[in-house]
């Protein structure tokens, strides 16, 4: 099985997308075939969640690159840098989406010398070897969260964390999809998330695709459902993990850590070993993006629901403190507190 929602097509010239804004009600395709196309997939959410934005992105560079193919060596690194500062600067908040232009940038430099080709063919190496990657780290990702839920357990998601956002499986909901083929049954409370709906527009939907039992709450019903006891666990995804395990994610995750730290339910963050960013020391190293009042007042209403001047405050992410986390699981292994020590260990990569 191939991932969809992001593809390099066959002659590179374009990446092909599934919008995602367009889900659950339309499964429509775009190719991205330019830097402002790319910038835009990526800052209006049509492609989102951190690896796959990274896998967009390193794709798209390629693409892009494939237009500088008559430049001399010095001409193309010069417009690959200019390119790919241009399409990081999209989104501030993963960490994923810089990572993957690096690398696809070091794969060109790498071919310096051998000519332009040389160095495009590198750079399609890489890109697919960047996704190829996501495949297997969400696979392992998933196996070690089976270790940490039982056959019928209920698990509370917030934002979307599956397939659609990075490769096949995911991070938070690799564990339930991967527990679906081995015949787990789960019981699956997924957050709406406001404004942007990501829980309700396609986390319900990956999970009802897969056949998984999932109940769609508004946000501000987690409470309740952990009071009832219906929740064994909270799986989320994250952007950004400093240093000392404090993590970026969807905005409204810290509120759900913080229940669930008071109903005593284990609060479990999935994530690639790369998106632990030792450049930033603490939460409060990481920028958090601040998006447009309309999302809040006007995207999915056919009335504004607040008075035009009213002023809003629009974070899409939040930090949550790290003593909330009850584990952080990446692809090589399960990290406990203290972080500081155990993140270190993981991305030597012996945990
Ligand atoms: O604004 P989004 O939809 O890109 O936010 C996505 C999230 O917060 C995800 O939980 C995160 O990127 C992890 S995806 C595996």
């Amino acid at each position: 099985m191939r991932p969809e929602n992001v593809v390099l097509s066959d002659d590179g010239r374009s990446v092909v997308i599934i919008d995602q804004t367009k889900l659950p009600g339309h499964t429509e395709y775009l190719a991205l075939t330019t830097p402002e196309e790319l910038y835009e997939a990526i800052f209006e959410l049509k492609v989102r969640g951190a690896p796959a934005i990274g896998i967009c992105a390193g794709m798209g560079l390629y693409v892009c690159a494939n237009s500088f193919v008559e430049c001399d060596e010095t001409e193309f690194m010069n417009r690959l840098t200019k390119t790919s500062d241009y399409i990081n600067s999209s989104r501030p908040t993963a960490v994923n989406l810089r990572h993957a232009l690096e690398r696809v940038e070091k794969a060109a430099l790498r071919k310096r010398g051998y000519g332009v080709d040389a160095m495009l063919s590198e750079m399609r190496s890489e890109c697919i070897a960047i996704q190829n990657e996501d495949i297997e780290m969400c696979r392992a990702i998933s196996e070690y969260g089976l270790t940490l839920v039982k056959d019928g357990d209920g698990i509370l998601t917030h934002c979307n964390a599956g397939p659609l956002a990075t490769s096949l499986y995911g991070t938070g909901l690799g564990t339930l999809l991967l527990g679906k083929e081995r015949g787990y049954t789960f019981h699956a409370y997924t957050d709406e998330t406001r404004p942007l709906l990501q829980g309700a527009r396609l986390t319900a939907y990956e999970l009802n695709k897969a056949g998984i039992d999932v109940t769609l709450i508004c946000d501000n019903m987690a409470s309740i459902v952990m009071k009832q006891g219906r929740i064994n666990a909270c799986f989320v995804g994250c952007d950004r993990v400093a240093a000392n395990g404090d993590t970026a994610n969807k905005i409204g995750t810290s509120g759900v850590a913080v229940l669930a730290k008071y109903y005593g339910v284990p609060f479990y963050v999935f994530c690639p070993s790369s998106t632990i960013d030792f450049g930033c020391k603490t939460g409060a190293d990481i920028k958090i993006e601040e998006r447009s009042p309309d999302e809040i007042k006007t995207k999915f209403f056919s009335e504004p629901v607040a008075p035009s001047e009213v002023k809003c405050y629009n974070p899409a992410f939040d930090v949550t403190d790290a003593e909330l986390i009850t584990a952080i699981i990446t692809e090589k292994g399960i990290c406990r507190a203290p972080y500081t020590e155990s993140l270190k260990i993981c991305a030597a990569g012996d945990k």
